[in-house]
């Protein structure tokens, strides 16, 4: 790339945490090192609408605090058509951008790898509260919503002990465990029903819940599970006798202040990403393993198998009462 390219950035699918500081990062980075950055509103839908306005560094002051995006985000599945994806590519182009960054989860990177197929470089940067992308060991607002969620069950623990009851709590995460069993390690949840792990509900459930009958029982169900935690919730009762209550934690999980943890990687991120445009590099994703920030061909990443973190659920089997 020469100077005074334009790059875009969007931010797409579930809004996570942390967003913003990815969009901050990309920004006064870019600007940098001579890259105008365009912010691009909803996703690819404001990238076929062409809603795009120009951001420099005063515009993101403060927003590496604020939860949600301030792009704002849409799922697009204009993107899954030829006729859609052409209107993007044109859009891009009649906008001027060299470059665009794409931040998101598995279905931005989708995106953004067609578009980097059709000419238009993108960059890939995981963010969504699922941490469910297979070529990063960390999706950018994970962390902040697992202790969103530990907060509530923390909560949901001191009535639920004063009561002597169950609280069977839904947590988020697609068709991924796991937020809810990071969530359950973190809460000392009495069980965890994870779609990776379908579990016997007699052994590892009903007589665990028996068994504490005189204290109390935390389970975490993570949405993607086949067995419903509205359903659980009646199960354990009728097969019990334990009171039980149900919570859907829902929307909570997305909101709220991103940590420490979610701001710094979204910087990293966002520096990475900015690197690679200016490089000429496109068809790349930003990718986190073992601590260190990496980047990966978009579409050997987008093949990768989901890894599930044995070593967790192990721990989680060995300290559960
Ligand atoms: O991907 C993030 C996520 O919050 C999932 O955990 C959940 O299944 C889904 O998005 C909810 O989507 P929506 O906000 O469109 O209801």
């Amino acid at each position: 790339m020469t100077d005074e390219k334009k790059i875009g950035i969007l931010t797409s699918g579930g809004d996570a945490p942390g967003m913003n500081a990815v969009i901050r990062a990309v920004v006064r980075s870019g600007r940098a090192v001579g890259l105008r950055v365009i912010g691009i509103r909803s996703g690819y839908a404001g990238l076929i609408a062409g809603e795009a306005f120009e951001l420099r560094d005063r515009d993101v002051a403060g927003i590496d605090r604020l939860g949600g995006t301030v792009l704002h985000t849409a799922r697009c599945p204009e993107m899954y058509s030829d006729a859609g994806l052409r209107q993007a590519v044109e859009r891009a182009r009649a906008l001027g951008l060299d470059g665009l960054v794409a931040v998101g989860g598995d279905g931005t990177f989708r995106g953004a790898e067609k578009l980097s197929r059709l000419g238009i470089p993108t960059v890939g940067i995981p963010a969504t509260i699922d941490n469910d992308i297979p070529c990063t060991d960390y999706t950018i607002g994970f962390d902040t919503a697992c202790n969103v969620a530990l907060e509530a069950v923390d909560r949901l623990r001191d009535t639920s002990e004063s009561h002597f009851r169950c609280s069977v709590v839904e947590v988020m995460g697609h068709t991924s465990g796991s937020l809810a069993l990071n969530v359950a390690v973190a809460c000392g949840a009495a069980a965890v029903l994870i779609p990776e792990r379908p579990a016997d509900l007699e052994k590892e459930v009903l007589s665990v819940i028996r068994e504490n009958r005189r204290h109390h029982s935390i389970v975490v169900v993570a949405e993607g599970c086949s067995v419903r935690a509205a359903d659980l919730a009646e199960r354990i009762l009728a097969e019990t006798g334990v009171e039980t209550r149900l919570t859907v934690l829902g929307h909570i999980q997305r909101g709220g202040t991103p940590t420490s943890m979610d701001r710094s990687f979204a910087a990293l991120a966002g520096c990475r990403a900015v690197e690679l445009l200016k490089s000429g590099a496109g068809d790349r994703v930003v990718c986190r393993r073992g601590g260190t920030v990496v980047d990966e061909d978009i579409r050997s990443a987008l093949a990768r198998e989901p890894v599930f973190d044995e070593a967790l659920y192990d721990a989680f089997r060995a300290i559960r009462r």
